[in-house]
């Protein structure tokens, strides 16, 4: 497996390792983001992808935090259900730690409550809950997920990001 940049030239495989995440998982919680501006919304540009025998399996980006211009944060973390529990999201996040290490910044994500094998996967490599809303958005049930903020466990630990600027907060 190799990660290396996202291309434009990736979007067509993207896509559809996205459609068969949103029909597995609900992520992107709503059908209408299934597109490349969902995809690449706010992502500096800066994002990779996972390659298994030619295969785009994964794709990973990352942003500058919501309220902490100083901060990155993780985007658009997803691998096609047929390629998942062989790591590749685990290399991926390497990748995305390794990238902000570098640049000495700290990384936040943001997961919704019901992607449960995500937490489960952040929590074994010691990300830490620091804070959580309530979304302003309504699913397709009319419902307001909840999402939950993690800190890499890289992160200078006195760095606490104020979750509820300009935010709904818990
Ligand atoms: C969450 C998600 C990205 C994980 O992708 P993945 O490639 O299956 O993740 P990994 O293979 O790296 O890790 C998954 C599990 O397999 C285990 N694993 C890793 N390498 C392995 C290997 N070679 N053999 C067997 N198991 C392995 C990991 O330890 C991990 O177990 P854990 O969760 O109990 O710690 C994937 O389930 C997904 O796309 N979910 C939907 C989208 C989503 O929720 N995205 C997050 C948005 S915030």
């Amino acid at each position: 497996m190799e990660i290396r940049l996202r291309t434009d030239a990736d979007m067509p495989a993207l896509l559809a390792a996205l459609k068969a995440t949103h029909e597995v998982d609900t992520y992107p919680v709503l059908p209408n983001h299934v597109t490349k501006e969902w995809l690449l919304e706010g992502d500096d540009g800066m994002a990779w992808v996972a390659e298994h025998d030619g295969d785009v399996v994964g794709h990973i980006a990352v942003a500058t935090t919501e309220e902490d211009p100083d901060s990155l944060s993780v985007h658009r973390l997803f691998v096609r259900p047929g390629a998942r529990g062989q790591g590749v999201a685990s290399a991926l996040l390497t990748t995305v730690e390794t990238y902000s290490k570098v640049l000495g910044q700290d990384l936040f994500l943001e997961v919704l409550s019901h992607n449960v094998e995500a937490i489960r996967l952040y929590e074994s490599r010691g990300w830490k809950r620091v804070g959580g809303y309530v979304a302003v958005w309504t699913g397709p049930e009319g419902t307001h997920p909840d999402i939950n903020i993690y800190a890499s466990p890289h992160n200078d630990a006195s760095h606490v990001l104020d979750v509820g600027a300009g935010r709904p907060t818990e």
